[in-house]
């Protein structure tokens, strides 16, 4: 079991530990996610729509992220990810100071620019990675579905339960306006 895994593992690095859960693949809420090697991430998610534009859409985005992909069937397709480094910003860790949390932010509300017309909202720290000074946005599945429906400030500041700590919403508002 990879419970064991973890247990048994030499060392509690979280990039090592993230490591091991990716090798061993693991269900998501709507297909699963696991690791080829170690610069490819398999996730399969279902289909909903053309998948030549989704993958565009994507790519246009985050250059290279689906490096390619297999149509398992009307209804389900097989992505295959740049895989990246790093650790997840978490409400107690990750995040060293407020002004590494305001640079996250920052690259938050550029990826939301980057992405319009269509709406990315899940900013959560499951779907960034920080790598030193790299900041990824992994899990656009949003993105790969053509979503586009609009979401207030409030949402977007809940989903970041990383920047909690550092900032409080009327300030997180003030900041989010300046951009939108
Ligand atoms: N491209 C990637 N590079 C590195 N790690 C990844 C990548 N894609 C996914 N992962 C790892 O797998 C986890 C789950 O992937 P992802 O966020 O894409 O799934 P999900 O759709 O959010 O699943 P759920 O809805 O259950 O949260 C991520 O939090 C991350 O740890
Ligand atoms: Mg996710």
């Amino acid at each position: 079991m990879v419970i064991d895994k973890i247990r048994s593992h030499h060392n509690n690095d979280p990039i090592e530990i993230i490591g091991i859960i990716l090798d061993n693949g693991f269900e998501v809420s709507k297909g699963l996610v696991y690791s080829i090697d170690d610069t490819t991430v398999l996730k399969r998610i279902p289909l909903y729509c053309d998948p030549i534009e989704a993958v565009a859409r994507v790519n246009n985005v985050v250059p290279g992220f689906i490096k390619y992909y297999e149509v398992k069937s009307d209804t389900q397709i097989d992505l295959y990810l740049t895989r990246y480094k790093g650790i997840h910003p978490r409400p107690n860790s990750g995040i060293t100071d407020k002004q590494h949390a305001l640079k996250v932010l920052d690259a938050c509300i550029n990826f939301v620019k980057k992405a319009k017309p269509n709406t990315h909202n899940d900013f959560s720290g499951g779907n960034i990675l920080l790598d030193g000074e790299h900041i990824h946005f992994i899990d656009l599945d949003q993105l790969f579905n053509d979503y586009k429906d609009t979401i207030s400030v409030k949402e977007y500041y809940f989903s970041m339960n990383w920047l909690h700590r550092y900032m409080e919403f009327t300030e997180f508002e003030k900041i989010w306006s300046n951009h939108f």
